[in-house]
């Protein structure tokens, strides 16, 4: 695998992000640093998507300019990123000089080339959306469905961008690459979309919208979110219509996109356009994830019941995020609704990080103190029913992990490595170390004690997108290299000779407590 170039939606900079904004940023950053494993070439883009009206009303609402409702708020999600242990290359502002003269340009040359032209025009804006809408999506009572508000009639002189144009051909793309929208299973609701789809607005006038990028050629109109918002996947690399800077040409087109499905229109109709108006290749992946809900419900600021991000990791005093990373990454099934509730995400990172995971190798590097000194014995895994298939499940498991990867499957992935940890719990139950150590059978006792650290060193590796910190850990405890590429993994981890020493065994995760679970329940 020679580059890997994954983006993530940028978010609206109205609010402070949330745990759907955060369930976005931790699946991007698990798939990531996954890949990381499988390559040395890696660009992570986040960022935030800073014009239009919902900003401008917002910031009126507040008392400030729209630029200081940006600065304050841009800042909680690059501390929220932070905290969560996103690890991104580059964080882009709409507002940014160089996107802004960027997307200018984008205009520019569209305007020039035919694709954009001026149309006198009466539509029902969404402003949650930030967009028109057609008026058979609306509910029966004439609502936005995603929003539930009554959109606005507008009516304005607007640039209008040629979609009709390349109709044909997204449909033909979209046929003939039955993987680029993932899950396939929306591509049938893309292609029905496709069916009436018109020219779109692609700019608002500056008397209605006056936080926008300013359309150079007429001082009247400013260019409309979206396609500012999108080309922020392309202005970040330095793309710019006249040059093609190292950074675009190494790593355009990016290999997967991810975002949210109720914004996979934008995503699978309007992007590939504007890339084919802009003569430049499509993504080749664009991975639509599920909606996160909070106890089985829609997270709304009128429920009051959204939940930010760091708020979980203080309920439950936890100083590194892995616990949080691991349960969302895991909540939903690729492309599926996840939820988020405080008692299953005690329950769940309990039994899977704490009880079983931990637990294993906690229980084998004490029993290896405890029998050996913590010296590793020269390896003879024959002499134990089991430990050869055990290492060759594990070796398996890699290739499988690697293979749900290749589609974006990020719970399907986890779900073969906890797999592996509870056969390998199972091999250590079967084969009871300790009473082997009890019967005098020494060497058997250590042929399985090496045979469950060979296993936690590949889940260590495996884990370590989920779970970095757990994942150095343990790798730190096994005198593991975390650094080797997921292909050049071995079963042949463990080195022979002293290992590790009483005081230098620690948990590498403590049971999330229930008290304070509770307490967070009674709140
Ligand atoms: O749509 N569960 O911004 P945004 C899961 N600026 N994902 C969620 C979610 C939830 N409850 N709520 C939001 C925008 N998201 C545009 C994007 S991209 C060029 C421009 C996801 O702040 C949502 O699906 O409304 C989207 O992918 C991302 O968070 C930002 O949403
Ligand atoms: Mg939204």
């Amino acid at each position: 695998m020679e580059k890997f170039y994954i983006t993530t939606a940028i978010d609206y900079v109205n609010g402070a992000p949330h745990i759907g904004h955060a369930y976005e940023k931790i699946l991007t950053d698990v798939i990531a640093r996954h890949f990381s494993q499988r390559t040395d070439d890696m660009f992570f883009l986040t960022g935030t998507d800073e014009h239009g009206i919902k900003i401008q009303k917002t910031a009126a609402a507040n008392g400030i300019t729209p630029k200081e409702l940006c600065d304050e708020n841009a800042q909680k999600f690059k501390d929220a990123w932070k905290a969560l242990d996103i690890d991104y290359n580059k964080f882009i502002r709409t507002t940014d000089d160089y996107h802004e003269k960027a997307v200018q340009k984008i205009f520019n040359k569209l305007l020039e080339k035919g694709d954009i032209y001026k149309h006198s025009y009466e539509g029902l804006y969404c402003t949650g959306c930030e967009c028109f809408l057609n008026p058979k999506d609306l509910t029966e009572d004439g609502l936005c469905p995603d929003h539930l508000k009554k959109p606005e009639v507008i009516k304005e002189e607007n640039y209008f961008f040629k979609l009709s144009k390349y109709k044909d051909a997204i449909i033909k793309h979209i046929k003939e690459n039955p993987d680029f929208i993932v899950p396939a299973f929306r591509a049938n609701e893309v292609l029905n979309q496709l069916e009436d789809i018109q020219d779109i607005s692609v700019s608002r006038a500056k008397s209605n919208v006056q936080w926008g990028i300013d359309v150079l050629s007429d001082a009247e109109q400013s260019i409309y979110v979206w396609i500012d918002a999108l080309s922020n996947y392309i202005t970040a690399l330095g793309y710019d219509t006249e040059k093609e800077p190292e950074d675009f040409k190494k790593y355009w087109p990016a290999d997967v996109q991810v975002i949210g499905k109720d914004i996979l229109k934008f995503h699978s109709i309007y992007w590939p356009a504007f890339l084919m108006a802009l003569d430049l290749p499509l993504p080749k992946h664009i991975l639509a994830h599920g909606w996160i809900t909070i106890d089985e419900t829609k997270m709304s600021k009128s429920l009051g019941n959204v939940i930010s991000p760091t708020s979980v990791l203080e309920t439950f005093e936890l100083k590194e995020p892995d616990a949080f990373r691991y349960y969302m990454a895991t909540s939903a099934p690729c492309g599926r609704d996840g939820n988020y509730s405080d008692d299953d995400f005690k329950e769940k990172v309990n039994a899977h990080l704490a009880n079983s995971m931990g637990n294993l190798l906690n229980r084998t590097l004490s029993m290896l103190v405890k029998y050996f000194d913590g010296v590793v014995q020269p390896k003879n895994l024959s002499l134990v029913d089991g430990a050869n298939e055990l290492l060759k499940k594990a070796l398996g498991t890699v290739k499988i992990v690697e293979n749900h990867f290749n589609h974006f499957e990020v719970a399907e992935a986890a779900q073969e490595i906890t797999g592996l940890v509870d056969t390998a719990n199972k091999f250590v139950t079967d084969n009871a170390p300790w009473t082997l150590a009890k019967e005098g059978k020494i060497d058997e006792c250590a042929q399985v004690l090496t045979t469950v650290m060979e296993v936690m060193c590949i889940v260590s590796a495996m884990i370590y997108p989920y779970c970095p910190n757990i994942a150095k850990n343990m790798a730190r405890q096994l005198s593991f290299d975390l650094s080797v590429k997921l292909d050049d993994l071995t079963a042949d981890n463990i080195k022979v000779g002293k290992l590790i020493s009483k005081e230098d065994i620690t948990p590498v995760f403590l049971r999330v407590d229930s008290e304070l679970a509770d307490k967070s329940a009674k709140k």
